[in-house]
């Protein structure tokens, strides 16, 4: 076969809320808390990195609901659910790694740093019940 159909890459995932780091981490993952704690100018730097040279925006939008891609869909930032669910730890893993399988790209080390990263992370958060 030469193409992967794209059913089964939307497959890949059971859904939104199931972890996207692997099994074998999730502990590690699920117990590391954030160096940087949310203050306003933390926060101010993540929204930068998230508008700027992050590239964020161009896939997660402005409002942070995800805009249409080709694929599998950008994360929902303002879903509650997923926010409460998913850990500072959890995200930096697919900030490190992709999300395998969709268009979410590796960024650290790739334009932003792993300080960069956490940042983002809480500005990430301001988007919760929004
Ligand atoms: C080329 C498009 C694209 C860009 C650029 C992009 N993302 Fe994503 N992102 C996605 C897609 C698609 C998903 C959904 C992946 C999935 O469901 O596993 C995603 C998922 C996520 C998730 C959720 C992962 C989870 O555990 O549920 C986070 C967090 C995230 N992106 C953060 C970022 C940040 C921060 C940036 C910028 C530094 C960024 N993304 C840039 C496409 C993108």
């Amino acid at each position: 076969m030469l193409t992967f159909p794209s059913a089964s890459i939307k497959a890949f995932h059971k859904g939104i809320y199931y972890p996207r780091a692997p099994e074998a981490l999730l502990d590690i993952l699920q117990d590391m808390d954030n160096p940087f704690s949310p203050t306003r100018k933390n926060i101010e730097e993540g929204s930068k990195v998230y508008f700027g040279k992050g590239l964020c925006v161009k896939c997660h939008g402005v409002n942070g609901k995800g805009l249409e891609v080709s694929g599998h869909p950008p994360r929902n930032f303002t879903d509650p659910k997923w926010q409460d669910v998913r850990t500072d730890g959890e995200m930096m893993w697919v900030l490190k790694n992709g999300s395998p399988g969709t268009s979410m790209p590796i960024r650290v080390g790739r334009g932003i740093s792993e300080e960069e990263a956490w940042k983002v992370i809480l500005f990430i958060r301001t988007f919760a019940g929004i």
